[in-house]
């Protein structure tokens, strides 16, 4: 007999039927009545096996079930009558497949063991409801954009030339032409595509050979990248801000049960969706360091501290604008009122989570960006491309990256950016 098996998230609908569902067993109790907690992918259901209701063979299959054993089981869908939710009293199972000795316990494991076996660590109920968030994350950046008429540009992942920098460039041999570069960002590829599209984004791994071991620093990472034609750096900033409402909208909605597993506050999300995003200058922000005890200096970059101790002040997501150009990326509009600096803005999460956003407007000057490029030790001939954007047609035009695993990792509220992607890359980590 070809039976179809219900997915466990769709349970509720098929309350009082017989159905079918088949997945691994995350735990057993088994006393006189057995209690197997089933996980299909989908969700986590307990399944009743009691002597009266399943036949004799069932019932003694499930007093010897081991945990990632696999089942396929056949009983009536009721409401738990506590609480309501769905739960399986079972009529008969049968075994698909063996598991002895899993090695990730009910028992508490430290997480350099947890990472060594990342492969079965994502089985776990937390794991699933943080990679879960992930997708919907996903998911909903791409609905965003395509809501506001982007068009997707998928930006080359082996690039000649650096976009952020030549200090954490990963090169690999690329047959005659030299080296190759993993491409640290996409920008500089949508920047061209905006006089044909207007509106474009990319979205896709990057990668960056970032020689510090921090909580926010992965060596590959997912970025989104817009790209507006004729957008100022106002409109940057409000872009950014809708962006991360859509998402926090989205993921209110829909996430429930997963942001319940990781025992997610919900509070400070709310607050991100509902209130306006503070918007401080760089200049105003290192003011407020300064009096919250920092001893950053103006001219200075911010550390992951810096950060932590602004945002640990605020209650909502703020913009950060107008940077000193010394220290921000080659390609930034210098600022017409003050030509120290560059405009850019970086968005930080509250909660410590940091810099989640890096954008702003792009210079449009060809003749400053020669320079910037001469100032920065680039080599001129390999942004011919690139300088062609200012040569026909040029208008002012910005957009921004949202680092994907740095708005999971928030959004989750975790310790740690290693547990935002099923196979995080970080220093030290290339396993599996
Ligand atoms: O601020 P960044 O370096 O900006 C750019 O790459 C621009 N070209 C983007 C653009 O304007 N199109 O990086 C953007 C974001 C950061 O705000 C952060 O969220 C994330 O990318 N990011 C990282 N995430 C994890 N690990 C790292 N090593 C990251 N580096 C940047
Ligand atoms: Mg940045």
């Amino acid at each position: 007999m070809v039976r179809s098996f219900v997915d466990v998230c769709n349970l509720k609908a098929h309350i009082g039927e017989t159905i079918s569902v088949r997945g691994w067993v995350r735990n057993v109790r088994a006393s006189k009545t057995r209690f197997v907690e089933l996980r299909d992918g989908t969700g986590f259901v307990q399944c009743v096996i009691t002597n009266a209701d399943a036949d004799a063979g069932s019932y003694e299959l499930a007093g010897n079930l081991s945990q990632e054993c696999v089942i396929e089981l056949t009983g009536v869908v009721q409401s738990h009558p506590k609480t309501g939710v769905p739960e399986i009293l079972a009529k008969s199972l049968s075994l698909i497949a063996d598991s002895n000795d899993y090695p990730i316990t009910p028992k508490e494991h430290g997480t350099a063991f947890l990472m060594e076996h990342r492969h079965l660590w994502l089985r776990s109920k937390r794991q699933w409801a943080i990679l879960r968030v992930r997708h919907f994350i996903t998911k909903a950046i791409r609905d965003f954009f395509d809501g506001e008429n982007f068009t997707l540009i998928d930006s080359p992942i082996l690039t000649p030339s650096a976009c952020e920098g030549t200090s954490t460039l990963f090169g690999t041999p690329y047959f005659d032409e030299g080296m190759a570069y993993l491409s640290q960002s996409g920008q500089l590829y949508l920047e061209p595509a905006i006089a044909a599209f207007g509106k474009v984004y990319c979205f896709g791994p990057t990668f960056r050979a970032e020689k510090s071991k921090t909580r926010r620093h992965l060596t590959e990472f997912w970025m989104v990248e817009p790209e507006v034609a004729f957008a100022r750096l106002d409109d940057v900033m409000a872009l950014g801000e809708g962006m991360m409402k859509f998402i926090l909208l989205r993921v209110l909605e829909s996430k429930q049960e997963e942001l319940k597993i990781l025992e997610r506050d919900v509070a400070p999300l709310e607050n991100a969706l509902n209130n306006e995003y503070i918007r401080m200058t760089y200049s105003e922000s290192v003011e407020r360091l300064r009096a919250l005890g920092s001893d950053i200096r103006w001219g200075q970059d911010f550390g992951n501290d810096d950060e932590t101790i602004l945002m640990n002040s605020l209650d909502r997501p703020c913009w950060i604008h107008r940077f000193p150009r010394e220290f921000k990326a080659f390609y930034m509009e210098p600022d017409p009122d003050d030509s120290r600096l560059a405009l850019g803005a970086d968005l930080l999460a509250p909660e410590g989570y940091g810099e989640i956003i890096g954008g702003g407007e792009r210079a449009s000057s060809l003749e400053y960006l020669l320079e910037q490029i001469a100032k920065e030790g680039l080599d001129e001939k390999d942004y011919k491309w690139y300088l062609d954007v200012r040569r026909y047609g040029s208008v002012p035009h910005g957009g921004f990256g949202l680092g994907l695993e740095r708005a999971v990792a928030w959004i989750c509220k975790l310790p740690h950016v290693r547990e935002t992607g099923a196979y995080p890359r970080m220093m030290g980590t290339l396993w599996p």
